[in-house]
Order: structure tokens, then C-alpha cells, then sequence
């Protein structure tokens, strides 16, 4: 494995993650240093922007997934990627695979586990799941055996349990069953990192934090090209462009994670990850982020969290109709996320709304690249536009696309 930071581990310590062997060594090994399948969630269709991510913190994908990627790491890592990635939403270690044909044999094989070296007898636990098989038809169930076989195997060795329920603020366990496979990990993440934190108001139909870092990324933008957000709502596309192009982990901005609350979790090593980040933070480099709105509303909420990311002093804020923004002379990037009409009287509106979005870009935005991110694919047809690219999403359950238009003007192109 290839490593750029120096979170180093040498390889001689990795153990097999399989065999009887493993449920011996769990008990004197702690996840700090032992090599483990590590599986990284995003939203489908991120995979591939997130493998990048992954692997330019030095780490190498094993296995790639519609909505997930696994590397091989410890908990360190873990912590590691919760601090730095920007497009995931959670990063599970795997405790134990093994096979279940029944929920009896899910508890025996729980029961198993060292839970005491792990969790604190007096902590608070949390069981997510998915489950696809005949022998749990509801999800609450299994996550129900999961937890009577940790609690019932922490009073058998501590004479004390850790509480349950459905916060995940402190220790999740989650369980992966399809058919007889049974994965158990602990969701290091906790609350899912594809909220990035500063999101303090979120005015009306914000975009997920990790996605909107997935469009960043995904278009012609790199830092230091300007970046025009005429619908910036909250402002989420253009406060992770600022990131990014300061370099910000978004973990930075939060302070608990699922790994705080293992035993094996060292805090000086976690303020020592923060301090190294902190120390690639970079705002020294002119960047040229616009948001718009015609909302005041949406502005002031913009403006608080681009304050709480670190980035406000990067943006400048106007507000108006998205028809009277200035794109700049040099050639820039360009996106709009207008509404795309859930309520069906929303529909007359934003077909006049997506029509003008298309004479913007052929007279304004001449030089530069257009996107436009939507989940209707009627309205984008009123852009009138030929599309460069289509680029596939999901927002939530709602398939989207991020439409690029290479707007011409003689020669001039990024
Ligand atoms: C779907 S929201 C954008 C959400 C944003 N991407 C975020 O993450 O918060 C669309 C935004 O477009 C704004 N808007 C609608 N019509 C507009 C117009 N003609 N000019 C400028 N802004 C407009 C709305 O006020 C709203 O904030």
C-alpha cells in the first residue's frame, strides 16, 4: 500500500481477515494497528470521484462497488478518512464476517466477540443494518439480536451493559446480511460525514454537503478558475469549492465521530491528525467564488455558512435575479441548481425559468463552462442547449444529472 501521509503501517502487520484465528487475535490485537477490511459508503454514482479522493490520500482501493469501496486499514485510517474525505458517508471497519442461516446463529456468533475490549460498559450503543434474506423480514429485528448479544455478553463479563437506542452519537454497530453473509462493523463515522458541519440554516432544498463536493469535482472547475453560483441557495456548491480550494477538511468542523467512543480510540493521536490538517490549510491564494440569490433569505443563510467553514472571506455575495450576474471577462465555471419543480404548480414557472437559464448562458456566459444540476429531465430540455456531457447523480432517491454546456466564444476555453 502506498502511503502519501505518515500514518504509516508496515505491512508485516496485516493479519488475515478471515479463519478461526481471527477471533483469537481480536482479543489482543486492537484495531489501532490491525490491517481490516475498511468499507467506504458514498451516494450512488460518487464511486468513482470518491475512489480518486481515496486514493490521493494515499490509500488503495481492493474492491469497488455501486455505492461503496473497500481498502485494507485500522482504525487509525479510519479516522484518517472521516477527517479528509469530502464525498463519502461513512467509513466502517469490519469486526467479524461470518455466516448466519438463522438469527440464532447471528447472536451465537455475536456472543463471540470481546465486546469489552471495545466498548465501555457504561457507554451508549446504536445497531443499524441492511438485511436481505428470509430469515428477517424486519430490519428491527436483527438490529434487536445484534444488540441482546453484545449486551448479554458485556453482563456476562463486566456484570454491567452499555444503554442502547437509535441515536448514533456514540458507538454504531452495522450489520451487512444478504442471504447467509454476515459482515458486522463498526460505523467509525457515526452520524453519517456526508454532512459536513457547517451547515447551521439550511434554507429550502439545500443539497447534501458530500454530493454538492461530488459536482465541485466532478466539473471543469480547479481552484483559482472562478466559480458563479446565480442559485446558490445555502450555498453549499460554492463553500465546498472554498474548501477545497483552501484545502479545509470538512472533518475539522466536527467534533464527534462513531471511532471516539471505541477503547482503542487515542485522542492525542486524533489532535496530532487535526494539527497536521490545520497546517495545510492555505487562504493565501486569490480565488474568485460568486453566490447569488434572489432570496435575502437564502443569502443571510449562505453567508452564516460560509462563516462556519471558514470561507466567507473568499465569496462574494450578491443578490438579484440570476439574469443580472456578471460572468466574469476570463473564462469561468458557471452552475446553477434551480428548483426542479416537485409540486406540479411549481411547473409553469420553472419552464419559463429553465428556458432564460439557456439564453444566459448563450449571451452572458460566452468563454466559459455551464452546468446545470437537475432531477427533471422535461425541464432541461427547455435549456435548449447541446450538452457536452451528462453526468449521472442521485439526490437522495431522485436520479439527477449534472448537464455540462461548453459555452463557445472564438477560442477562449479553460
Ligand atoms: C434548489 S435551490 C438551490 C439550493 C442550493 N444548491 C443549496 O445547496 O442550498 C434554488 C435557489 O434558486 C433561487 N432562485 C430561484 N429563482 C431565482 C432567480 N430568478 N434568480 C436568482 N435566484 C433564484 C431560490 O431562491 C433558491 O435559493
Amino acid at each position: 500500500m502506498i502511503r502519501t501521509n505518515h500514518y504509516i503501517f508496515n505491512p508485516q502487520q496485516n493479519s488475515p481477515d478471515s479463519s478461526h484465528k481471527y477471533l483469537k487475535e481480536i482479543a489482543t490485537l486492537p484495531f489501532m494497528s490491525y490491517m481490516q477490511s475498511i468499507v467506504i459508503t458514498c451516494g450512488i454514482g460518487i464511486t468513482e470521484i470518491l475512489q480518486k479522493e481515496i486514493e490521493g490520500l494515499g490509500y488503495e482501493v481492493v474492491a469497488n462497488n455501486l455505492s461503496n469501496l473497500e481498502i485494507k486499514g485500522n482504525l487509525r485510517d479510519c479516522m484518517h478518512l472521516n477527517l479528509h474525505l469530502r464525498t463519502a458517508s461513512r467509513v466502517l471497519l469490519l469486526i467479524k464476517k461470518f455466516q448466519a442461516a438463522h438469527p440464532d446463529h447471528l447472536y451465537q456468533a455475536i456472543s463471540k466477540i470481546p465486546w469489552e475490549d471495545h466498548i465501555n460498559s457504561n457507554g451508549y450503543i446504536s445497531v443499524t443494518s441492511h438485511i436481505q434474506n428470509s430469515y428477517i423480514l424486519d430490519t428491527r429485528f436483527g438490529n434487536q439480536k445484534v444488540k441482546d448479544a453484545i449486551v448479554d455478553r458485556m453482563i456476562s463479563q463486566q456484570g454491567k451493559r452499555p444503554d442502547s437506542g437509535p441515536t448514533r452519537d456514540q458507538t454504531v454497530i452495522y450489520l451487512h446480511w444478504v442471504d447467509t453473509d454476515c459482515h458486522l462493523y463498526f460505523d467509525t463515522s457515526g452520524e453519517t460525514i456526508s454532512k459536513h458541519g457547517y451547515r447551521r440554516i439550511p434554507f429550502k432544498a439545500p443539497l447534501r454537503e458530500s454530493l454538492a463536493a461530488a459536482i465541485i469535482k466532478s466539473s471543469k472547475w480547479k481552484p483559482g478558475i472562478p466559480l458563479i453560483n446565480p442559485m446558490a441557495g445555502s450555498g453549499t456548491l460554492a463553500i465546498e469549492a472554498g474548501m477545497i480550494a483552501c484545502k479545509i477538511a470538512p472533518g475539522l468542523i466536527r467534533e464527534n465521530f462513531g471511532f471516539m467512543h471505541l477503547k482503542s480510540y487515542q485522542e492525542d493521536l486524533w489532535i496530532q491528525m487535526k494539527i497536521d490538517a490545520k497546517k495545510l490549510i492555505d487562504k493565501n491564494q486569490p480565488q474568485n467564488l460568486l453566490v447569488n440569490d434572489s432570496s435575502l433569505e437564502a443569502l443571510r443563510a449562505a453567508k452564516k455558512n460560509a462563516a462556519w467553514a471558514g470561507v466567507e472571506s473568499l465569496i462574494e455575495f450578491h443578490h438579484g435575479d440570476f439574469t443580472q450576474v456578471k460572468i466574469p471577462e476570463e473564462p469561468a465555471v458557471v452552475i446553477l441548481n434551480p428548483e426542479y419543480g416537485e409540486r406540479m404548480g411549481d411547473i409553469d414557472q420553472l419552464i419559463e425559468t429553465y428556458a432564460k437559464i439557456g439564453d444566459f448562458f448563450k449571451e452572458k456566459c460566452a468563454g466559459s463552462w455551464g452546468y446545470i444540476f437537475s432531477g427533471n429531465p422535461d425541464l432541461s430540455k427547455k435549456i435548449g442547449l447541446r450538452t457536452s456531457r451528462k453526468i449521472p447523480f442521485f439526490n437522495g432517491k431522485i436520479e439527477c444529472r449534472l448537464l455540462e454546456y461548453e459555452l463557445y466564444r472564438g477560442s477562449k476555453k479553460i
